[in-house]
């Protein structure tokens, strides 16, 4: 009911969410890019009776009603961690259910995509993926690649440590093809080297479902994030509650190792 409520309120400037309105969010600072870990969707599930998938199922409602409002208030970029390198040890039956909710959602919502301008950008080891997702995957990529309102990274089959991994190896062959010297290493030749290249490091990683961990997401990319964790289920997550973590960003100094204003 309030998923709905909020669903035609986020349209519209003046309306106000229970602590913060759009209005005021939009005049404070937007973070460009912010990561968000999925989590407690078995959890949500299990407490209502159901199977863990439907936690999952219900998950991917959330998500499309987050993008909908970041695109909304600003937001240039999402990171969503859906499928961790390390989720293979799930249930080979779980296993088989994302994969195959991926494939769907990549192609019911390739529309939606479109029509809201959603650039989708799927990140993480597309090899070990089954044939079919990555194709579609491949497919959408394609597709939405000039779409411009916003950018969402879906973390599929994705792993910071594994990341890193590769970005060592792109700069060992950069550099064993004589293209890059030692002495030239430096910050922007490791990001360049990310999945995420070109975008800015997310400002606000958000955790609901009540863990308070990283989870090998992100690692390089969110050294100076704000961290929101919240108890809130995944699937219980809405534009309210995502504005909320917003307003609480806002409400924080980011220093980046500087000192407060005003202090000596
Ligand atoms: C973590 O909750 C969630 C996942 C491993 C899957 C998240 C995937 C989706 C929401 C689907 C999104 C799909 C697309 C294509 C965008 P958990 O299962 O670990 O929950 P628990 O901690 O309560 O067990």
């Amino acid at each position: 009911m309030l998923k709905k409520l909020m669903k035609k309120l986020v349209g519209t400037k003046e309306v106000t969410t229970s602590k913060q309105s759009l209005a005021e969010i939009k005049q404070g600072p937007i973070p460009e890019h912010v990561a968000i870990i999925m989590d407690g969707n078995g959890r949500w599930a299990k407490q209502r009776g159901l199977p863990r998938t439907a936690g999952h199922q219900s998950g991917v409602e959330s998500l499309k009603e987050i993008v909908e409002c970041s695109a909304k208030i600003g937001i240039d970029y999402i990171t969503a961690y859906t499928f961790s390198t390390e989720n293979w040890k799930r249930p080979q039956k779980e296993v088989n259910f994302l994969m195959k909710l991926f494939q769907q959602v990549f192609e019911k919502e390739l529309d939606r995509f479109n029509q809201q301008g959603v650039k989708v950008n799927i990140i993480g080891y597309k090899d070990r993926l089954p044939d079919s997702v990555r194709k579609m995957a491949e497919e959408v990529m394609e597709i939405t690649a000039d779409n411009q309102t916003i950018t969402v990274n879906i973390a599929l089959d994705y792993g910071g440590r594994a990341e890193i991994i590769e970005m060592a190896k792109g700069i060992a062959a950069k550099v064993k093809a004589e293209q890059l010297s030692l002495e030239e290493i430096d910050e922007s030749q490791v990001a360049a080297e990310l999945y995420t290249a070109n975008q800015p490091d997310p400002a606000l990683l958000i955790r609901p479902g009540g863990e308070e961990r990283i989870s090998n997401f992100l690692l390089w990319q969110i050294a100076y994030a704000e961290l929101y964790f919240s108890q809130t289920c995944w699937p219980d997550f809405t534009a309210e509650t995502f504005i909320e973590a917003i307003a609480e960003f806002q409400s924080r100094e980011r220093r980046f190792g500087g000192l407060k204003k005003g202090r000596c």
